[in-house]
């Protein structure tokens, strides 16, 4: 645990036993705690560079160091933040070295999937707190391994689902659970888009600009393949996790907030890769159910290639109640009554600064609990795509038990994990 650290929980412990401080000391230290900018590391410069200027727009942040294992990538985050910011940050290519600085109090992770959890277990390990992108697991193994190492390091641990920490957002959803359009039974959850084609790929020789082996990491060893990097692993297995786990997570996370569900007992899955023929592994057209105890049931439609998306919207989820239906999209809520007629249409702001400031004040209060995605709601949301995936996968319907366990099915179970690439194997 890092000197920092120790420093803020010295003047947390104090200000709470008011007993020994007088009140100028106790001013001073307040003072002291909340004027302390958290000192991060952000790694991954695509979406973690949009990120970090969110960051950067949380009062109190000091971005210290950027990261990436492509050095075109890792100057351009560099420069970015540093304008921003008015602090050149330092850049590195090894996200461990950042890990052994003491002063760093804070990681970012925005990486391909197959990093998210074995990176941010590490982190947890040194003893920084975690905001890592969703979906944070590659695997439902990884994602349960991710909580215990959040639980036994006791870490501050967030997953990137902004929506979360969106006032208008959390407006909807507190009518819809304040019974709005009365006992909610059906959810359906989407995702459209005009992806184009990742083409076929070669076997090759990666770019002098770019650490292939880091970028592996965790994952088995295979040669550098030309189209894969950046972005299209999301459709490859061995890195990604498709449109499920990629937008999907953001409306699996909103369909169990508001239908509050958390594991489900049944999942089925059709659709396939459907409009090209190329190197695409993962289904561009899915449609994924979830039965949950109680009576609910949600549904999500991944469209990757296709537009337009149900409402019109490219993102969304609609609940069904039994006196109405109310909508959330990218940035909004909408609310008709059970003729259809509409009731209410906000829009604001999807969330992301607020998710950060979530974030920032859960580590200064000391307080996972305060998190609005904590590591083990987020996991929860994102095995919803990773049980949807296994049953594209296996082609089978899974019953789920305990804790979404897959039942009596060897081949289904045989994805709750994967391999690794030996010596990166996540340990807690
Ligand atoms: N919450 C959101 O709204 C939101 C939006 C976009 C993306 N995301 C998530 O962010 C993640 C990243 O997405 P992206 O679009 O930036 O992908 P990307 O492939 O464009 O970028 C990933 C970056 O990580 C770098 N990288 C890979 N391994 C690394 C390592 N070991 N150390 C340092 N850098 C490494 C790559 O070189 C690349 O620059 C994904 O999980 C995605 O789902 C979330």
């Amino acid at each position: 645990m890092s000197n920092h650290l120790n420093r803020r929980q010295f003047l947390g412990r104090t200000m709470a036993s008011g007993a020994v401080l007088t009140a100028g000391l106790k001013a001073a230290a307040q003072a002291e705690t909340s004027a302390e900018p958290v000192v991060v590391g952000v790694v991954g410069m695509n979406r973690g560079k949009a990120l970090a200027l969110d960051f950067l727009q949380a009062p109190g942040c000091r971005i210290k160091y950027v990261c990436d294992v492509d050095q075109n990538r890792l100057a351009e985050g560099k420069d970015a933040i540093g304008k921003a910011s008015g602090h050149v940050p330092e850049a590195v290519t090894d996200f461990r070295r950042i890990l052994d600085d003491p002063e760093v109090e804070a990681m970012a992770f925005a990486l391909p999937i197959h990093w998210h959890a074995p990176a941010a277990i590490l982190a947890c390990k040194a003893g920084k707190h975690v905001y890592v992108e969703k979906p944070c697991c590659h695997n439902p193994r990884e994602g349960e391994l991710l909580v215990e190492a959040a639980r036994k390091y006791n870490r501050v641990v967030q997953m990137g689902a902004q929506r979360r920490s969106s006032a208008v957002i959390m407006e909807g959803m507190t009518k819809l659970l304040e019974g709005a359009i009365g006992r909610t039974y059906y959810a359906r959850g989407w995702y459209a888009a005009l992806r184009g084609t990742m083409g076929r790929g070669e076997d090759g020789t990666p770019p002098e600009h770019l650490d292939y082996d880091l970028w592996q990491g965790p994952a088995p060893r295979r040669p550098y393949r030309s189209n894969v990097i950046h972005y299209n692993w999301h459709w490859v297995w061995r890195y990604g996790t498709g449109e499920a786990g990629n937008n999907g997570t953001h409306m699996f996370d909103l369909a169990r907030w508001g239908l509050g569900v958390e594991y489900p007992k049944r999942v089925t899955a059709a659709g396939g890769r459907y409009r090209y023929d190329d190197d695409q592994e993962t289904p561009d057209t899915e449609m994924y159910s979830y039965d949950f105890d109680g009576g609910k049931t949600f549904t999500w439609e991944g469209l990757s290639c296709n537009q337009p998306g149900p409402e019109g919207m490219f993102v969304g989820i609609t609940f069904y109640g039994e006196n109405g239906s109310l909508i959330v999209g990218h940035d909004r809520y909408l609310l008709r009554d059970a003729n259809g007629k509409e009731m209410e249409n906000k829009a604001g702001d999807v969330g992301g600064v607020d998710h950060v400031i979530n974030f920032f004040n859960a580590i200064r209060s000391e307080n996972p609990s305060s998190l609005n995605c904590e590591i083990e709601t987020g996991y929860k949301s994102a095995l919803l795509a990773h049980l949807g995936n296994i049953a594209h996968r296996t082609g089978h319907a899974l019953r789920c038990g305990e804790k979404g366990h897959i039942l009596d099915d060897a081949e289904a179970q045989t994805l709750w994990q994967r391999d690794y690439e030996p010596g990166w194997e996540p340990t807690v």
